[in-house]
């Protein structure tokens, strides 16, 4: 029996799970001190009314004998009829919001556990001799993920210059395109002229796009929220998107991922390998979180969970006031929970983040964790409690 030796490739932990582990070492070290978490973007705020509501409605429906639910209807791959229907009104405000005459199909759609989850089920669609194109830096999950399948892997840079927004070029190889817009780690959010230039390229390669959309809530204003805003999307690229930072789902899981029917390579479709693929190797996301989902895209959720999003987006501004105030470098953090620094001269990523565990008791997370071009940045989330935050800040100031 031979193991998958790929995984020997891999830094020994997942990104999060190494830094939890340093956190939990210099706890350990010294018991007396109080951690604040700015690390892993894991929402702090309790679920909105009417998915508590719909949540709780949905256990007693299991209770009972009448109103009892097994699996799933597989006919969508276990996503149920209420879920799906909010999910094409979502995109249906979308696109209306942003003048473009589009739709969702209800088959299009793919009910799941969360993003994670589909980024790495979407991989078994695509040979491992595609290679894959992803920026840099970049959320480790897309670079594990191909590790573990043992594709190759080409970068293209996303630094200051380009405002973190890289664009292909005559170049550019890659047959998977990454890309994450508002960005994680960055917090850059592509216009619609530069996700068209992508989506020309990948039509013009026959390339394919997995466009990760997890924050596509904390978009404000123009900025497109999916790229099925963009002109021959449907023909190219797989959004997917999540319920954790939108609604607060971290710990419920749920997300959904958008396979279009016109998407075909070698005269497949890859909605019908993506069905394929589901019913025999997943089963659903519970009945309850799929009810809490749907609650969540209904009129008063929609107005509840935006409360909770202000209630983040104005911790953003906390901790983008201090770092000015301190005279970081920083970007991110207007249509985005992320705020990316750039660490003081003399700080490496790793020293920075261990300078601020060790001397500040803030947990941060080292650009060097998202990829060699995150080396010489840090990011911090603006998910943790108000007072955290704030606690946070003072920390830095007394520090610096
Ligand atoms: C992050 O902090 O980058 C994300 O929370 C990780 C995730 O969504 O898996």
């Amino acid at each position: 029996m031979k193991i998958n030796s790929n995984f020997l490739n891999l830094h020994e932990s997942y990104l999060f799970v190494k830094i939890e582990a340093m956190a939990a070492e210099c706890q350990k070290n010294h018991p007396e001190r109080r951690l604040i978490k700015l690390s892993i973007g894991d929402v702090t705020r309790p679920l909105a009314p009417t998915v508590v509501k719909a949540m709780k409605k949905a256990v007693e429906e299991l209770a009972s004998e009448e109103t009892f639910h097994g699996y799933a209807p597989d006919k969508f791959c276990y996503g149920y009829d209420f879920l799906l229907e909010a999910i094409g009104r979502h995109y249906q405000k979308i696109f209306l919001s942003a003048g473009v005459k589009e739709q969702i199909e209800t088959e299009e759609i793919f009910v799941s556990d969360g993003a994670k989850s589909d980024l790495g089920s979407l991989l078994d669609l695509f040979s491992k001799d595609n290679t894959v194109l992803l920026p840099d830096p970049v959320y480790p999950a897309y670079f594990d993920a191909n590790v573990m399948d043992g594709r190759k892997i080409v970068f293209v840079s996303a630094s200051e210059e380009n405002g973190f927004l890289p664009l292909p070029s005559a170049k550019t190889q890659g047959e998977l395109i990454y890309l994450c817009s508002p960005n994680n780690p960055t917090g850059a959010v592509y216009s619609r002229e530069q996700l068209k230039t992508w989506v020309d390229f990948a039509r013009a390669r026959g390339a394919v796009i997995l466009f990760d959309a997890a924050y596509e809530a904390f978009v404000k204003g123009e900025k497109p929220r999916s790229i099925f805003e963009i002109e021959g999307a449907r023909e190219c690229a797989i959004e997917i998107c999540s319920f954790s930072k939108t609604a607060g789902f971290t710990g419920v899981r749920c997300g959904y991922t958008v396979v279009p029917k016109e998407l075909r390579r070698e005269g497949v479709s890859l909605n019908a390998l993506f069905r394929r693929r589901q019913t025999t190797k997943f089963n659903g996301a519970s009945y309850i979180a799929q009810r809490g989902a749907a609650a969540a895209l209904s009129e008063q959720g929609a107005r509840e969970t935006a409360l909770c999003r202000a209630y983040y987006e104005n911790n953003a501004k906390i901790i983008m006031a201090g770092l000015k105030n301190l005279g970081f470098w920083f970007t991110g953090g207007e249509n985005s929970p992320y705020i990316w620094g750039k660490c003081p001269k003399g700080f490496t990523s790793m020293s920075f983040f261990r300078c601020l565990l060790e001397e500040a008791g803030v947990i941060t997370t080292p650009g060097c964790g998202f990829g060699q071009g995150g080396e010489g940045y840090f990011r911090l989330t603006s998910f943790a409690k108000t007072a955290d935050t704030i606690e946070a800040v003072e920390r830095l100031k007394a520090l610096f």
